[in-house]
């Protein structure tokens, strides 16, 4: 029986000193093969909104995509921690439908979910949560529901000023209940700084090698995602050249009579 990764495994691998991994995952099959490869926590990432919908950005997403994508990344994972992210909008407008919604992700197979941001608002919405049994992963620096008011893909914490105030917000965050926080877009040296200074982990997306966690969205990991390709993300395969050479080699062999051969028909 493999043994579930919680809320204290990761604390606990901090402690020690050790490190997490952390991939996106949208769909059952890419959940269950890289639950098998080791990875401790999967998130279904608002990042889907890109890499698996197509749209431009995380804000055209909503509480019911969500679901469905928790419903299959939960039910291909035996080991891994399963976090949902919280789409724009859907924890923003009252505590009561923040609750709800969060609520919906944990029943449909979440472990835990994930908000971005801070502000009085958003403390007392962890507060809630973790009161009410949901646990939950904060994200601070370059958090991209904010896209918008913060003007583009701008690394965040850059001058000493600007790490003290990451830090001030993630100890609020701390207080408040959150079991760990992204870090996202944030100078290695700022992330170093601002981990040092938490009790609960860090998990570098863009933040360098000092937090205790590293996420990567895994479109980008497998190569399969190539709109876009960020700056810290490592490409470990070329799954967009894979999919794109059986494709072509499917649509010949149809179309030269290779396919179906003797042995693929009843
Ligand atoms: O949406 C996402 O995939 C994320 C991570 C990359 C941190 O928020």
């Amino acid at each position: 029986m493999l043994k579930k990764v919680t809320v204290n495994t990761i604390q606990k691998i901090k402690e020690a000193g050790e490190k997490f991994s952390v991939l996106t995952a949208y769909d059952y099959s890419t959940a269950k093969y890289i639950d098998e490869a080791g990875i401790d926590i999967i998130l279904i990432g608002d990042s889907l909104a890109m890499v698996a919908l197509g749209y431009e950005t995380t804000h055209s997403v909503g509480v019911e995509e969500m679901i469905i994508f928790t419903k299959a990344v939960s039910k291909g994972v035996q080991r891994a921690m399963v976090v949902t992210d919280m789409p724009f909008m859907s924890y923003h407008c009252d505590i009561a439908s923040a609750i709800r919604n969060c609520g919906e992700m944990i029943k449909n197979g979440a472990n835990a979910v994930k908000i971005e941001g801070y502000s009085t608002y958003i403390l007392e919405v962890i507060k809630r949560l973790t009161e009410s049994g949901i646990p939950v992963m904060g994200h601070l620096g370059f958090t991209p529901q904010f896209l918008n008011t913060l003007g583009g893909y701008k690394i965040q914490g850059k001058t000493q000023e600007a790490a003290e105030k990451i830090l001030n917000q993630a100890r609020e965050l701390e207080k408040a209940g959150v079991f760990s926080i992204v870090l996202e877009m944030v100078p290695q040296e700022a992330a170093k700084y601002i981990s040092e200074n938490l009790t609960v982990p860090t998990i570098s997306c863009g933040a360098g090698k000092y937090c205790s966690g590293q996420v990567l969205v895994s479109d980008d990991v497998f190569g399969k995602f190539s709109n876009f390709k960020p700056k810290f993300a490592r490409k470990y395969g070329d799954m967009k050249a894979l999919i794109y050479n059986c494709a072509k080699k499917f649509d010949e062999d149809v179309k030269n009579g290779n396919y179906p051969s003797e042995d693929e028909v009843f």
